[in-house]
């Protein structure tokens, strides 16, 4: 069959024809995803370049994964260098190895105090290999701790959980979606959730009972639409979880690392989480990284030994990935340039969504923008912006996704800019 294909110049992995690849993953993968036509062969900066050679600006960034951009060339030299210099390959947590060791210091450290009520007696990190995992770590936390501390019964711990949240595709997280597609012929689901109108802290304060262990929330949410709750939301959540002892959980796999604007989104009301979970961006997009963070009280109280683990969670390679994507997150102020180039994209986007007769709203913080659209059809915007050279895709039907790489500049601004205005306005 491979004498059949189409030969190209070298451009990426391999020099087999875009037609035979989607062949190939229509007929060898699950059709698990929606997909937009396109083979990508490399991937630079904001860039993606097709099989002629053809660059496209990633408007998805992976979905936040790849926030220091493609192929950032301080985290491919750490990999690099640790794949040639022996040091990268799967060990065993059973042994202690330097990359993990200075990786859970860096990583405990880039967070603030969490849980600053049981102490200041720093952060402790469970690292695993993708964003569900890790909260899933926070689950069990916020329920060990309902068992342990406040004497919940064993089986009968609650989390309070918000209406359109995205936390992952494993059998416990989408037990809680509210979205019917992810669960539906699934079963059975892990009970123990209750979801609750996202920004409406009424509803979560009547949702508390006796067995509530934990609240477990995005402080922006990505997947549900690129939704900003009110403002109040995450301090009236704090509020509360003081107030009734629970374990508040921000899941910023999507919304942390500078994505909004700050460090952290929780920054923008000065809330600070029990348990914080971060992915994709930690390893630079680069190798599969997640981690739960929590208060070392908290952790050395929840995980014994034999209470958790995973073969890949921590690896050498993951971790020095990890190491160096954080210091590129510092060091080169991620944080603070999402927060300029977000504040002048969306004010530009908003002046196209007055123009537009397509636009309900633009909305966001830092590069995490969204223009909801009235039809309702957000994809069809994304297909027309890949005919004009920019990926982009929807979140939750009606939103098309702005969330480019933190590294976008003055022209890739005004490009982009360009092409939104062509599809919104004509
Ligand atoms: C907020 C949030 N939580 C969890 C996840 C799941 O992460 P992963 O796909 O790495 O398992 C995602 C993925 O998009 C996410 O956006």
């Amino acid at each position: 069959m491979l004498n059949a294909e189409k030969v190209f110049e070298p451009q990426g992995f391999s020099q087999i024809g875009d037609d035979h690849i989607v062949k190939y993953e229509e007929t060898f993968g699950a059709h698990h995803y929606e997909r937009i036509n396109m083979v990508v062969r490399q991937s630079e900066g904001c860039w993606l370049t097709d099989i002629n050679g053809k660059k496209y600006f990633d408007c998805l960034a992976a979905y936040s994964a790849a926030n220091p951009g493609h192929h950032h060339p301080k985290i491919v030299k750490a990999v690099v260098d640790a794949l040639n210099n022996n040091y990268g390959s799967v060990i065993s947590n059973v042994v202690y190895t330097d990359s993990l060791g200075l990786f859970l210091k860096r990583a405990a450290e880039f967070a603030p105090q969490l849980a600053p009520r049981f102490g200041k007696n720093g952060n402790k990190v469970l690292p695993k290999n993708g964003g569900v995992e890790s909260v899933e770590t926070a689950i069990k936390a916020a329920r060990y701790y309902g068992w342990k501390s406040k004497g919940i019964p064993d089986g009968k711990q609650e989390i309070i959980v918000f209406k359109n949240n995205f936390h992952g595709r494993m059998t416990t997280v989408i037990s809680f979606s509210t979205t019917q597609k992810y669960k539906q012929g699934f079963g059975p689901l892990t009970p123990g959730f209750v979801a609750v109108e996202y920004g409406n802290i009424a509803e979560v304060e009547k949702a508390i009972n006796k067995n509530t262990c934990g609240i477990l929330v995005e402080p922006m949410q990505g997947e549900g639409g690129m939704n900003v709750p009110p403002e109040g939301f995450l301090k009236g959540l704090r509020e509360l979880s003081d107030k009734n002892d629970l374990i508040l959980l921000f899941d910023e796999i999507q919304v942390g690392l500078g994505r909004t604007g700050k460090r952290f989104a929780f920054e923008h009301e000065n809330v600070i989480p029990d348990g914080l979970i971060l992915g994709k961006a930690i390893s630079g997009g680069v190798l599969p990284l997640s981690v739960f963070i929590t208060n070392s009280y908290l952790m050395d109280l929840i995980f014994k030994q034999g209470s958790d683990g995973s073969t890949f969670g921590g690896y050498p390679l993951a971790c020095v990935a990890g190491i160096a994507a954080l210091d590129v997150i510092e060091n080169e102020n991620l944080a603070e340039k999402s927060a300029i180039q977000g504040a002048n994209l969306k004010k530009r986007l908003e002046d196209i969504g007055k123009r537009s007769p397509h636009v309900k709203e633009v909305r966001g913080k830092g590069l995490f923008i969204g223009i909801e659209v009235k039809e309702g059809n957000a994809m069809e915007f994304c297909r027309k912006l890949l005919d004009l050279g920019i990926l982009a895709n929807d979140s939750h039907g009606h939103t098309i996704r702005i969330s480019p790489p933190l590294i976008i500049n003055d022209k890739e601004i005004d490009f982009l800019v360009e092409k939104m205005e062509k599809v919104l306005v004509g």
